[in-house]
């Protein structure tokens, strides 16, 4: 029997699609699980895949393949990677390629990357975007490691990933962890339209008592507008969804848990100095989501008002729609500058623009604000937060009368919406040529000697501030 193309190694909801995907493309493909059952029943539901080879423990899954060999893994991001390179490293010969394509921390690539390249292997770091479906039906793929690696994966991945407008959505950022820092960025973004979804439909639901149906109809209708994404409307599905006649909404607890992406953005935020503050915000909407006994014990001192009053409804939608459009577009810049700054500074040299091309398609934040950035950063010259900023600055501008109103009326209620604000919050302070920085200067100058710049002279200066010490 001849050698299998490529070889997946992992066969959780991921590794399962991607394997399919794989063999839907003509491509002969070796599977190995490390609990053999749960190989078992794989094969056992895609027993007509001829072009899919079961294997049972690790030297037979390695011996299956053609070389060099390509093994894409999809396990536990964390110490499972580290157990399952080590697990095939003896096994490998020169130039094969292990591609880890789990959501690993991007340090843990660049180590990954050093480590097995010592030993002539090509390691790859590549984030997989699109859940179960994507990775079945064609997902978002962002490579980074190993060129050689890369160069020997590239053809099977442009058959596999998603396809915008025929350009297929897999990209290399840069060596060691790159792909897997834009696929962190792209998860921190992922936070960010998420919560500001949640926090919109908070806000109607106790402002205007709107039910699950005509949320439903109005996010369906928003997501055929400039709000067109996967985002939008998944939460008009959700929204809508009925088991038993009853919808399910109503029925899931409002703790959300997470897994790390999330937080390592926020990290790497605030490790470079770079601001983006909604993700931020997103990442303690769940901790606080998951702090549920605090909050039913605290709940008796909430000052949050139970009804919105009179309020005319049209106007409230138009500001709900037109501020989750706003903070979905804060929440793109905030990671796209995180990403250029990242780029820069941690010496991937990816170009971020390349980051916009591969999510337009199969990815969980792909929509028509993706494509529509990307064309600007195809048309015009600079660098490419400013550029974002000049496409959408007359979208911000009419919109902002929105955005405030949907805030100052959810203080107004009660209402948290931490991301919406500090989508909007960051939007007035990054647009801002002067802010109050001068007095945070000044106070740390007064009380700890740290010395403040001039607006009227080079240097750094002191002063006793009046004190006489
Ligand atoms: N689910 C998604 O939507 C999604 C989207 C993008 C990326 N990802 C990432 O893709 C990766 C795979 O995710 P998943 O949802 O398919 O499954 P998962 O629950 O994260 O991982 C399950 C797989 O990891 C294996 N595994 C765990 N520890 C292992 C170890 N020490 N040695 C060998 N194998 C080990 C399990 O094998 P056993 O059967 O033996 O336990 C199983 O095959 C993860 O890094 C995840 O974060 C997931």
């Amino acid at each position: 029997m001849r050698e299998s193309d490529v070889g997946v190694y992992g066969l959780g909801a991921m590794g399962e699609g991607f394997a399919l995907n794989l063999a839907s493309k003509g491509l002969r493909v070796s599977v190995y699980n490390r609990t053999a059952e749960r190989t078992r029943e794989f094969v056992s539901r895609h027993v007509k895949e001829d072009q899919i080879k079961p294997t049972y423990s690790v030297e037979e899954f390695v011996k299956s393949l053609d070389r060099p060999r390509r093994i894409f893994v999809f396990v536990k991001a964390g110490p499972a990677v580290d157990e399952v390179l080590s697990s095939l490293l003896p096994h490998l010969e020169n130039g094969d390629v292990i591609v880890d394509c789990g959501n690993s921390h991007f340090r843990d690539s660049d180590r990954r990357h050093g480590e097995l390249g010592s030993k002539s292997i090509e390691f790859v770091g590549m984030g997989v975007s699109g859940g179960y479906e994507g990775a079945l039906r064609g997902p978002s793929l962002m490579a980074g490691g190993s060129i050689r690696g890369y160069s020997e994966l590239e053809g099977v991945l442009r058959d596999i990933a998603a396809k915008f407008q025929g350009d297929p959505c897999a990209g290399y950022f840069g060596p060691g962890g790159g792909g897997h820092l834009v696929k962190t960025v792209h998860n921190g973004i992922e936070y960010a339209l998420m919560g500001a979804v949640a926090e919109t439909y908070h806000l109607l639901k106790a402002a205007l008592r709107l039910g699950n149906d005509e949320l439903s109809d109005l996010f369906r209708d928003w997501s055929r507008g400039e709000l067109s994404s996967f985002l939008v409307e998944a939460t008009a599905e959700v929204l809508a969804y009925r088991e038993g006649g009853e919808e399910l909404l109503e029925k899931v607890l409002d703790v959300a848990e997470q897994k790390g992406t999330g937080i390592w953005t926020s990290q790497l935020s605030l490790e470079l100095g770079v601001s983006a503050p909604s993700i931020d915000e997103a990442v303690h909407y769940r901790f606080v989501s998951a702090m549920k006994d605090l909050r039913s014990k605290y709940s008796r001192h909430s000052c949050a008002l139970t009804s919105g009053g009179k309020l005319d409804r049209e106007e409230v939608i138009e500001s709900a729609k037109r501020s989750l459009y706003l903070s979905h577009l804060s929440s793109y810049l905030q990671g796209l500058t995180l990403l250029y700054e990242s780029s820069k500074h941690l010496r991937y040299g990816f170009d971020p623009s390349e980051a916009f091309r591969v999510w337009r398609a199969g990815c969980i934040i792909r929509s028509r604000i993706v494509e529509r950035a990307y064309s600007a950063f195809r048309s015009s010259e600079g660098e490419r937060p400013e550029q974002f900023l000049e496409e959408f600055s007359g979208d911000f501008r009419s919109g902002m009368v929105y955005w405030r109103n949907f805030v100052v009326l959810a203080v107004q209620l009660g209402v948290p919406v931490p991301v919406t604000s500090s989508a909007l919050n960051w939007f007035n302070s990054i647009t801002s040529r002067w802010i109050a920085a001068n007095v945070v200067q000044a106070l740390r100058d007064y009380f700890g000697r740290h010395g403040f710049y001039r607006v009227d002279r080079p240097g750094t200066f002191t002063s006793n501030w009046g004190r006489g010490v």
